[in-house]
This record gives structure tokens, sequence and C-alpha cells, in this order.
């Protein structure tokens, strides 16, 4: 009965939010999300797709104004993740078999994208940002920091308390350190890159989940 009821409001919740045939947010088949938040007061959600033996247990939703869209892969598992979306059109992309820890932030503003790829491993207190929200000028008024994409590679580790920033690449198998704040470099693949302006530290390097 109890399953009843849980399959039933399920499928109520997909059908009310199922307003404008764009999905706002899509999530695969055999993936968790924990406690996480994809409410803010910019708009509203206009049509969830849950893939296969999917939950969003305790999640918060209302979101988001036509065009922004949340597309997470199979097999992931995420715990109290922020999803902010301000303006229109912002993509966020998360891959399969993707972890992510609490208190991470994912801002996707200004029309922009952030991907995550597949087999990622998120710490926590990790914020990504495509903007720094508000406008540096120079003397003729003219913007110097504008919004940009946030692109994290296959099979990336990002230690706890990382910043994110706009137009950030990180390509695959690398390791970013605990704490370091990343802004728009070139990295390569295989990297361990920390540090505030965070520098590739080492090279030719790799992880694994398990302790060995
Ligand atoms: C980067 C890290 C993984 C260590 O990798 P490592 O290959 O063992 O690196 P080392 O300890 O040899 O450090 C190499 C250098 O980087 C420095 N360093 C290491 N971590 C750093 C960090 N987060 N920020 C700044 N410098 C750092 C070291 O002091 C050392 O500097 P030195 O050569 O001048 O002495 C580790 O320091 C780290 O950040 N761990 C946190 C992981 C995490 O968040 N886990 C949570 C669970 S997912």
């Amino acid at each position: 009965m109890k399953r009843l009821l849980k399959n039933f409001f399920k499928k109520a919740t997909i059908l009310i939010f199922r307003l404008k045939g764009k999905v706002s947010l899509k999530v695969g088949k055999n993936t968790m999300l924990y406690r996480c938040d994809l409410s803010n007061p910019y708009g509203y959600l206009n049509s969830i797709e849950i893939g296969n033996n999917s939950s969003l247990k305790n999640c918060r939703f209302n979101l988001f104004e036509g065009g922004n869209k949340i597309i997470i892969g199979d097999n992931v598992l995420i715990k109290g993740m922020t999803f902010w979306i301000e303006d229109s059109n912002n993509i966020i992309k998360i891959g399969d078999r993707t972890t992510s820890e609490n208190h991470v932030q994912v801002a996707a503003c200004e029309g922009k994208k952030i991907e995550i790829g597949a087999d990622c491993m998120l710490s926590h207190d990790i914020y990504f940002r495509t903007t720094d929200s508000h406008s540096i000028v120079d003397n003729n008024g003219k913007r110097i920091n504008p919004a940009d994409n946030i692109k994290i590679g296959n099979h990336v580790w990002i230690g706890m308390q990382c910043l994110i920033f706009k137009g950030v690449e990180i390509p695959d198998d690398c390791i970013i350190g605990a704490r370091s704040i990343v802004t728009k470099h070139k990295f390569d693949k295989n990297s361990l890159i920390l540090g505030i302006n965070a520098k590739m530290i080492k090279q030719d390097i790799n992880w694994i989940r398990k302790r060995i």
C-alpha cells in the first residue's frame, strides 16, 4: 500500500510538473539525489523526468524560467547539492557514476553551461559558478568579467572547499587539491592542480576511489 501510494505521488508529481513539454530536470537510471535544493527565487520547474529506479529524496523544488535544463546521468549519487539557476538557457549536466558529498553549489547563470563529466568525485563544500554575479567595468563602462562555461572532464576528483570559477576547463583524470581556487588556465590531463590561483604541480598521475 505504502509503495502504491509512493508510486502514485511520484507519477502525480511528474504529471503536475510536465507543463510546457520541456524537460527542466532529467534524471537517468539508478540515480539518487538526496536533500538537494532545486529551488530559487528566479523561476519554477516546468517538468521533471526521472529514470527507472531513481529517487529524489527530501529535495526542494520550484525552478526554473524556460530554457534552463539540468541533466543528470545514470548511477549518480548526490547529497545536499544546491542547483542555482539565474537567467535563461543555462544548462547543468552531470555525467554517469559521478558522486558528490554535501554542500556543493552549482550556480549556472547568464545562459551558461556547467558540465561535470562521468565518474567524477566531488568532496564537500565546493562552489562552481559561471559568473561573478556583478560587473567589473573599464573606463568606458565595458564589462571586463563576462560569464563563461565550466567544463569538468571525466574522472576528476575535486577536494573539499574548492572554488571553481567562470571559464575553467579541467581535463580528464585530474585531481584538484583541497581549498583550491581554480580560475581559467590551461591544464593537462592526469595532473594534480592546486592552490589559490591553482596551478599544475604534478603531472602523469591518476587516482582511484579505493584506498590501496
Ligand atoms: C592534493 C592532495 C590530494 C595531496 O596530493 P599529494 O600528491 O600527496 O601531494 P603532496 O602532499 O606531495 O603535496 C605536494 C605539494 O603540494 C602542497 N599541497 C598539497 N595539498 C595542497 C593544497 N590543498 N593546497 C595547497 N598546497 C597543497 C604540499 O604542501 C606540497 O608542497 P611542497 O612540494 O612545496 O612541499 C591533498 O593535499 C589534498 O588536498 N587532500 C584533500 C583531499 C580531499 O578533499 N578529500 C576529501 C574526501 S573526497
